[in-house]
């Protein structure tokens, strides 16, 4: 039978009943894209799971399907969330389709456009804080303890749940786990998500274990540098996260796979963002690409080995964020008189 949605392709891994409403909009089945010139430049076997490619462009609807289904299960007016973003788009979407109300709370000015125009359409209330997302998970934490909201931040268990099918897809398209799971790391959900996915996945079909990889942004690494982080900044906005609620559970990830919490610099994501969209045709949003500044770095220190089978976790899709692309790259396209000749005569110039 063809694809019906995450809830359904992996309810026998999920805590579903059969009061848990059928909700999908086909999120998940994400592909496995091997990243041919790259791998053999840097000589290792890398693939990224394209988690752009979900319905509202990241890897928070596998959690987000899951939680707001549970949450209307529940009996739960409405939803409530912190976000960066993309948390935010996917609990809007969700809570639309489920017919329930979304009311989400966002740092001032740190979020990326897509990503903003997304909630506007589906439809939230939309409350900005002149303060972080640290900040703005305290006060959802607070409200949801005090309404009937339910809150979707991947403190909810049930988003763990939904994305812990990003490591059973990738443990089913490459035959195999791979040797490094490499990650970006903002509040600490996914890559414990992860860990969760690849142990459940052995338990059933003896696969092996990866090495978790996460990487932070310099300027908000606080599981890096074993701190929280007051004022956390970084050009990657989706992780922008002095205080990550799930740091035990990254911790502990980490430690149990031999992998490590690393952190990648602002200029190190850069290159990363255009690197793979020039060499790969790949578009991910800058936090996204930690993940690949993350497997540079290592294949430098040889902390990753020559030679590994390496997946990398592209969380967002590149046009979440085009301001990042367009203020970064300096270049501008080139302006033409609409006449016959003249793109001809473009080009032989251009070429001398
Ligand atoms: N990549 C992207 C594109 C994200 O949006 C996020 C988190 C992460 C990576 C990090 O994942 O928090 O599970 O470690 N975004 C959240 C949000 C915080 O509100 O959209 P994490």
């Amino acid at each position: 039978m063809s694809y019906q949605g995450l809830i359904e392709q992996y309810k026998n891994y999920l805590p579903v009943t059969d009061k848990t409403p059928k909700l999908t909009l086909m999120e998940g089945n994400t592909p496995l894209i091997p990243l041919e010139n790259l791998s053999k430049e840097w000589g290792c076997e890398i693939y990224v799971k394209y988690e752009g490619l979900n319905p509202t462009g990241s890897f928070k609807d596998r959690g987000m399907v899951f939680a707001v289904a549970k949450a209307k299960e529940a009996g739960s007016k409405g939803v409530i969330c912190a976000s960066t973003g993309n948390t935010a788009a996917a609990a809007a979407a969700y809570s639309a389709r489920a017919g329930m109300k979304c009311l989400i709370v966002i740092p001032k000015g740190k979020i990326a456009l897509g990503k903003l125009a997304q909630s506007v359409m589906y439809g939230a209330q939309i409350i900005e804080i002149e303060g972080n997302f640290d900040q703005a998970l305290e006060m959802v934490r607070f409200t949801a303890e005090n309404s009937d909201y339910a809150l979707v931040n991947s403190v909810n268990p049930y988003r763990l749940e939904g994305q812990k099918t990003g490591a059973f897809e990738i443990c089913e398209q490459l035959g195999e786990a791979p040797d490094v799971l490499a990650i970006p790391v903002g509040n600490a959900g996914n890559i414990s998500a992860y860990w969760k996915g690849f142990k459940e996945y052995r338990e059933k079909h003896h696969t092996s274990l990866p090495q978790m990889r996460g990487f932070e942004a310099e300027g908000s690494a606080a599981i890096a540098k074993n701190t929280v982080i007051e004022n956390p900044e970084t050009i990657a906005t989706a992780i922008r996260i002095g205080n990550p609620a799930s740091w035990n559970l990254a911790v502990a990830a980490a430690e149990e796979s031999k992998g490590k919490v690393d952190f990648v610099t602002d200029e190190e994501i850069l290159e990363a963002y255009q690197t793979i969209a020039r060499t790969e045709g790949v578009f991910a949003e800058p936090a996204s690409c930690a993940s690949i500044a993350g497997i540079k770095k290592q294949l430098a220190t040889g902390e990753i080995k020559k030679g590994s089978k390496i997946v990398a976790i592209l969380t967002g899709n590149g046009l979440k964020d085009p301001s990042t692309a367009m203020e970064f790259l300096s270049i501008k396209p080139t302006l033409l008189k609409p006449g016959k000749t003249e793109l001809v005569d473009y080009l032989k110039q251009a070429v001398k």
